[in-house]
């Protein structure tokens, strides 16, 4: 299904809308998630909490959005953190150089490549602003942080372009206290701000996103050493090899050098594991390793995880390792001790990075959900049942003759249990088809049956199929059908 078709289900559903939509001053990439949106959200995350942090046993923490400049001029983000845009001259528009170049001539350069890259082929291709055909001016570095005043002499501070600062500043302290051991794993999940010049297509680029990222922390010289490597060594993981993806298992990837060592080989078996469990289609989805320059600057190696959609190939989520890069530069920085001990040896621990962007990852489940079930002229969200917005309609087939409140009882008796939503009026039909847009599973009909005899129809949402049960068997039957894997 395309862009625009899930564009229209969005708003028409409430999963999402622009941010401050009445005004005319709206500014473009932020979006809300309404009901839908944010049921979908919250169990999707808490999918990531199973799959990922409590199998790993890893630490979770909160931190604040807010971050000092110390912070970021440590971590690079004021010296690096920062996109090449152009100017015409005439006109005055800004436009990110690298889209520019692409969409005009086709040539692509990596956003972090040298200015003079991009000069030369606005040169050479005699590339003009897309907007008035004037000239354009050199090309420039603009510094996607949002600055904030904190206080009345308002003092510097950043909004966080990437949760994880928090984690690596943390990290001293959360070793400390929770008496960690390596190799651990640091999560959190919030949002992350970047004035991003173009944003664009709804959730996949924002300016104010949100990000799952977890910080692996290790002894770099034990990356081979990793006994839970034996529960994912037969995984497959399909992986952008030349022109094609291939599909290999983990134990093949370290034979054959693909991937550099079993611990980049773990995490990215249980991403793919996780992903499988969100109805993403994999056959759709690859790792690449990124190349020298597409890299981000912390990034010794690089691994995107990408999903083909519509619209193309989007990255949900940057594998990184860091290596020490930032426990040594907040270390310098801070003059603080970030080395630990790690039996009898102190070390100072090297960081893979699953950094997870949410919202494009509810994007392409919504996208590969979606099917327009022409045959039965519905639209229906084919979502996993455990992250749908709604688990299961209930629905009066009529309100009279005492139907309605036998069924605010239903209702009553389920509505703490699993996400229900209560409907009585409209005909019948109309009720299932909304329901299977926001790819609710079931829904339970009560009808002048059920006063006879207690029990209740419950249709499924992909098969269309209606089964008679007892209304005391409900509960283990949703509860059955919409239970976390
Ligand atoms: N922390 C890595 C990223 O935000 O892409």
């Amino acid at each position: 299904m395309n862009y625009e078709a899930v564009m229209k289900l969005a708003l028409e559903r409430g999963f999402y809308f622009p941010s401050c939509e009445v005004y005319g001053d709206a500014h473009a990439g932020f979006w809300e998630y309404g009901p839908t949106g944010v049921s979908i959200k919250n169990k999707f995350l808490e999918l990531w909490r199973r799959q990922l942090v409590r199998r790993d046993r890893m630490l979770e923490i909160d931190g604040s959005q807010i971050m000092s400049k110390s912070v970021f001029e440590a971590s690079g983000h004021l010296g690096n953190f920062a996109d090449p845009i152009v100017k015409c001259k005439k006109c005055k528009a800004t436009f990110r150089a690298d889209k520019l170049i692409a969409d005009t001539s086709g040539i692509e350069i990596p956003e972090s490549a040298d200015l003079k890259e991009f000069d030369q082929v606005i040169r050479e291709k005699a590339i003009s602003c897309s907007k008035c055909n004037g000239e354009l001016d050199e090309v420039k570095k603009f510094n996607m942080m949002f600055k904030v005043g904190i206080g009345p002499e308002e003092e510097e501070a950043y909004l966080r372009p990437e949760t994880c600062q928090s984690i690596f500043v943390d990290f001293p302290r959360l070793f400390k206290t929770m008496r960690g051991k390596l190799p651990i794993g640091i999560a959190q999940v919030g949002k992350s701000f970047r004035n991003e010049i173009a944003p664009r297509q709804s959730l996949l680029r924002l300016r104010e996103f949100y990000q799952a990222e977890i910080e692996v922390f290790c002894n770099p010289t034990k990356l081979d050493d990793l006994e839970k490597f034996s529960e994912v060594e037969n995984t497959t993981l399909r992986i952008q090899l030349d022109e094609e993806v291939k599909k290999i298992t983990c134990k093949e990837a370290i034979e054959s050098g693909i991937i550099p060592n079993k611990f980049v080989a773990y995490y990215l078996a249980v991403l793919s594991e996780f992903y499988e469990k969100t109805g993403i289609n994999m056959e759709q989805s690859r790792f690449r390793k990124l190349g020298e320059k597409e890299k981000a600057f912390y990034a010794e190696i690089a691994f995107d995880f990408e999903v083909k959609t519509t619209i193309g190939w989007l990255e949900l989520v940057a594998c990184n390792y860091r290596s020490d890069y930032d426990l040594s530069s907040h270390a310098n920085k801070s003059k603080e001790k970030f080395q630990v001990m790690d039996n009898d040896e102190k070390v100072l621990p090297h960081v893979f990075e699953i950094s997870m962007g949410i919202d494009r990852s509810l994007y392409c489940i919504l996208e590969h959900s979606y099917r327009d079930d022409k045959e039965n002229e519905r639209v229906v969200l084919s979502i996993k049942p455990y992250l749908a917005p709604v688990h299961v309609g209930v629905l009066s087939l009529v309100k009279k003759d005492g139907l309605a409140e036998k069924t605010d009882e239903i209702y009553l008796q389920i509505k703490t249990k699993f996400d229900s939503f209560l409907d009585h009026s409209g005909a019948i039909g109309r009720r299932y088809r909304r329901l299977d847009e926001i790819g609710a599973p079931f829904a339970i009909t009560i009808d002048h049956q059920t006063k006879e005899d207690n029990t209740v129809t419950i249709r499924s949402r992909d098969s269309m199929n209606q089964d008679r049960v007892k209304i005391t068997e409900l509960e283990a039957i949703l509860s059955k059908e919409t239970g976390f894997p």
